[in-house]
């Protein structure tokens, strides 16, 4: 199938490594031109090395979303280098290992950071991004959300981020003035993945009895891989999903317990 993204600049947070990595991949592939950000300039430079071996336009920016005035600066570089912006990766997040397992132990400000890296940094770009896409009367932005987004289980102050997350994708999807200017707004909620060096891996080095204990609860006896997911993001990127908007997609393995 051919995704036809050839004239398309993207822009993943967070594509130096993981799921965001592994969507700058998969959209540089289909031919699109892709900008990433993250704060690890090494990571930075290997990733965009990978891009450009593609034959793809790749720009690298250092940025921490967490500040406000970094956003600012992804975007007018981005903008600097193409004057537009098709597609939006909010892949940066996280979060769902920090506090305490008490919620009386936890502080507030783990809430409040837990919120900011997920939700607010997703609100922050949209919001610089909405007016390019609607100039070119064309848009994608897709959220990377979790399963823990929309069912109960884990640490609250994730799960809320990540509910938030998918509320403001559907909320945005029903913006008449915005979708018909030709945007899409989407969530992926994917379950647990193995990205070696983070959260799964660590659990895996930690306690491996435990760690095959949970795999083999899994439907399907393992965890996802990046690119399952990255995949799925890239489709939504195209036109050929122009009637998927409002959507939360699951990408779990059978995972999760909702419908
Ligand atoms: N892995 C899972 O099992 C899983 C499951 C469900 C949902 N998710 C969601 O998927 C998304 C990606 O997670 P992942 O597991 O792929 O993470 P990952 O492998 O740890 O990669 C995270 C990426 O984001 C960047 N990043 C982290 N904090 C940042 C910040 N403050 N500012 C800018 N960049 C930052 C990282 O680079 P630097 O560290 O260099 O900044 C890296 O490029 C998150 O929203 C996560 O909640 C993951």
């Amino acid at each position: 199938m051919d995704l036809n993204l050839k004239t398309k600049f993207a822009l993943v947070t967070g594509g130096s490594h993981g799921i965001g990595l592994a969507t700058a991949k998969a959209l540089a592939a289909e031919g699109c031109n892709v900008a990433i950000c993250a704060r690890q300039e090494d990571r930075i430079r290997s990733a965009v090395a990978a891009l450009k071996a593609t034959g793809c336009q790749a720009i690298g920016i250092p940025a921490d979303v967490l500040i406000p005035a970094d956003i600012e600066r992804v975007m007018k570089t981005v903008i600097a280098a193409w004057g537009a912006l098709h597609i939006l990766i909010n892949n940066v997040g996280g979060g769902g290992r920090w506090g305490k397992p008490s919620i009386e132990e936890t502080t507030e400000d783990v809430w409040i950071d837990v919120y900011n890296k997920n939700a607010m940094a997703a609100v922050r770009f949209i919001r610089r991004v909405l007016p390019y896409m609607r100039k070119q009367k064309w848009g994608r932005v897709v959220t990377v959300t979790s399963i823990c987004g929309r069912e109960g289980g884990g640490r609250p102050w994730f799960n809320m981020a990540k509910s938030a997350e998918i509320s403001l994708m559907k909320c945005l999807s029903m913006s008449k003035e915005l979708v018909r200017d030709g945007l899409t707004f989407n969530s992926i909620a994917p379950g647990a993945i193995m990205i070696p060096g983070t959260g799964w891996d660590a659990e895996r080095k930690k306690d491996l009895a435990g760690f095959e204990k949970m795999i083999d609860a899994l439907p399907l006896g393992r965890l996802g891989t990046p690119e399952e997911v990255a995949h799925v993001i890239a489709f939504l990127c195209s036109d050929k999903a122009g009637w998927v908007n409002g959507a939360c997609i699951t990408v779990d393995g059978g995972e999760s317990r909702s419908f």
